[in-house]
């Protein structure tokens, strides 16, 4: 059994209304999508805008209810989860998002930012939680002299850091990384990325890595989802993509690579 299992799901939008108010119009934002995803292992889900990353990603989180379809996450099924359930499912899965900006409160310090999970979630007293939060910022490699400052102080990285590692608190199993590097500057972005490789295999993390630009999917993913238009329409492990992809649309995507960043590049 893989640790997440995901079968069948879709999920339409609706869109627009006409002059009644009636729901006028639908989005098949994602159709019919499935797929597995093991302990430590890297699934990129790729496509252009609009294809369906982030809904997937979403509801495999619960984060959007899904119009149908299965998913279990460590042998338990996360549709059917009550409310106490699915808050120790959230525990052992946490989500990465593109703006670190958007993803923090402003009016909290690092400190508090990475703490935050372990009052909620943990009875850790309050030196064991302080021990924690400075080992998960060493991991991350933000300096403890950064503790007490605000998000406005820090650097898209540096916030992406703190995000990661508020993201680790809990010791989750999967991370849902929604194009994590994006928003960041193109010098930070294989740093981001490459302590994202690093994490993954100290912590034997699996992601759910969703992303537009294959490019960078090489350096982390084992295996590639292509999505357009809300379906999958290639899948396979990295390799098998960059050697022979099958479908018009992935070699485009290809195509659009602008300087591929080579495996041995990661250091
Ligand atoms: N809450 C929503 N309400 C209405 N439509 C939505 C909603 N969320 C997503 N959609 C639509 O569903 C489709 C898929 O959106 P999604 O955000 O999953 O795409 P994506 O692949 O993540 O794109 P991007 O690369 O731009 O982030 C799009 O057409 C989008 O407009
Ligand atoms: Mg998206």
């Amino acid at each position: 059994m893989s640790l997440l299992e995901v079968s069948g799901i879709s999920k339409s939008f609706s869109t627009g209304r006409d002059f009644l108010g009636r729901r006028s119009g639908w989005t098949h934002a994602v159709q019919d999508v499935s797929f597995t995803l093991d302990t430590g292992e890297c699934l990129a889900v790729v496509g252009e805008s609009g294809a369906g990353k982030s809904t997937v990603g979403r509801i495999v989180l619960r984060l959007i209810e899904p119009d149908s379809g299965h998913i279990t996450f460590d042998g338990n099924d996360v549709r059917a989860a009550g409310s106490a359930q699915l808050r120790a499912m959230r525990r052992r899965m946490q989500m990465i998002f593109q703006d670190p900006h958007g993803s923090l409160d402003p009016r909290m310090s690092v400190f508090d930012a990475v703490a935050e999970p372990l009052i909620v979630h943990t009875d850790l007293d309050r030196t064991a939680r302080a021990d924690k939060v400075g080992q998960l910022l060493d991991k991350v490699g933000i300096g403890r002299r950064y503790l007490t400052r605000y998000p406005g102080e820090l650097s898209g990285g540096q916030l992406q850091r703190v995000a990661i590692a508020r993201s680790l608190t809990l010791e989750p199993k999967l991370i849902v990384c929604d194009e994590p590097v994006a928003a960041l500057d193109v010098s930070v972005r294989s740093q981001v990325l490459n302590l994202l490789c690093d994490l993954q295999e100290e912590l034997g993390l699996a992601y759910l890595f969703v992303c537009h630009d294959l490019a960078l999917i090489e350096v982390i993913a084992d295996r590639v989802l292509v999505m357009a238009g809300g379906k999958v329409v290639e899948s396979g492990t990295v390799e098998s993509i960059y050697r022979d992809p099958q479908q018009e649309y992935t070699r485009k995507l290809m195509a659009a690579i602008p300087v591929p960043i080579p495996r041995g590049a990661r250091r």
